[in-house]
């Protein structure tokens, strides 16, 4: 990564974006400065621990052109995560979502524009839609959009913005939409965090609906490497899917957990579903696998499970502040049980 001497991470005291931040200091000699507005979802703990001297936090919103514009003037590439990222919350109030996905989105575009910077921008299966449990084919880089809920529909409105701006002001851009990420540092709000902490409080994991629900689980590490190698040798104006061939219903991720964690794998509710609720997301990462050389290094999912149950055992001090509210805003939406020891 010779040229890329200073890259801001837009999110970078979230999730994916914290991870990103510690695998390029890990991996390159390049400086991050994180752009993040520190809601909810975004803590500067996170970041602590870090080289001062090549990690530094601006506290700011995407959506703020005056923002934006001062730091992306300064660096050599842009890695957009910041996002509203929850479905649920989605539901609950739309409003957020299509201010900073696709407002925010769209101030950064105007920015590297301006200053002729690259960019990367970081999405979701989830702007396909779903598939159905029994079909054999997975998303493509071909796939029609359709997403299902306000914040799928932000994040693919994001997508038409870079490609847009890729094709009609020639921005250097890429763009990669991932599958559902797992690993440490993901907010208790999350399906595997939320039960895992669960069970360590000693109450039971929540299933929506059935439970039969799938998901393509990839590790956070994977996907950080997927976007790095996009970032540094990707073709500009490609898209990339990530995905590490990871499918399973929810049901069986919460036997896994309860499992991993010492307690009958049945010991399980069954509550209320999520409106709107995709049934199945799959990925075909072949464009990636071929063209970029990647390959996932979690390839055994229990495993990878069983070290993120670790984290969150070691770490309850990151976590616990946001547990209880979390918790609150799920009871406030309207969850209740219907099967299982909470309905009796
Ligand atoms: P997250 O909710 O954990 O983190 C989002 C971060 O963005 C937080 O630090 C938050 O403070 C910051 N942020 C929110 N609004 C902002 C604003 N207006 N200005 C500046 N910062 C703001 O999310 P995540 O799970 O780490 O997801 C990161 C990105 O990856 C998102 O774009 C998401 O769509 C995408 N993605 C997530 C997954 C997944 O499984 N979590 C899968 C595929 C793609
Ligand atoms: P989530 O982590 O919210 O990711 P996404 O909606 O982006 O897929 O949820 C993953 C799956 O788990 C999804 O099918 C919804 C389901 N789920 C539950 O069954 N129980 C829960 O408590 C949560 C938060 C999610």
């Amino acid at each position: 990564m010779t040229d890329l001497r200073s890259i801001l991470v837009t999110g970078g005291a979230g999730f994916i974006g914290a991870n990103f931040v510690r695998h390029v200091l890990d991996h390159t000699d390049a400086s991050v400065v994180v752009l993040d507005k520190l809601t909810y979802a975004g803590d500067r703990r996170t970041l602590e621990g870090l080289s001062p001297t090549r990690c530094r936090l601006v506290v700011g919103d995407i959506a703020d052109a005056t923002t934006v514009d001062e730091q992306v003037s300064g660096c050599d590439a842009v890695v957009h995560f910041a996002a509203e990222s929850h479905n649920d919350n989605s539901l609950a109030d739309p409003s957020p979502f299509v201010q900073t996905n696709v407002i925010g989105t769209f101030q950064l575009l105007e920015a590297v524009r301006r200053h002729g910077v690259r960019f990367h921008h970081v999405s979701t299966d989830e702007v396909y839609g779903d598939l159905e449990l029994d079909d054999p084919s997975r998303f493509t880089e071909s796939t029609p959009y359709r997403p299902s809920s306000p914040y799928s529909a932000t994040k693919a409105g994001s997508d038409h913005l870079v490609r847009a701006w890729t094709r009609s002001f020639g921005v250097q851009a890429t763009i990669s939409n991932c599958s559902n990420n797992y690993g440490p540092y993901q907010h208790v709000e999350k399906f595997i965090p939320r039960q895992i902490t669960n069970v360590i409080d000693g109450v039971r994991p929540r299933l929506y609906g059935a439970g039969a629900n799938v998901r393509d689980w990839i590790h956070v590490d994977d996907h950080n490497a997927a976007v790095l190698q996009i970032l540094t040798r990707g073709r500009i104006g490609q898209t990339y899917l990530i995905g590490a061939d990871g499918e399973k219903n929810n049901r069986e991720v919460v036997e896994m957990i309860l499992d991993v964690m010492g307690q009958p794998r049945d010991a399980y509710d069954l509550v209320t579903d999520r409106a709107g609720h995709d049934l199945r997301y799959a990925i075909d990462a072949t464009t990636l696998r071929t063209e970029l050389g990647w390959t996932p290094r979690y390839q055994d999912f229990r495993a990878g499970l069983a070290a993120t149950i670790d984290w969150y055992r070691t770490n309850e001090a990151w976590w616990r502040p946001q547990k209880a509210a979390t918790e609150r805003k799920y009871a406030a939406a309207g969850e209740r049980p219907l099967s299982g020891e909470g309905a009796r």
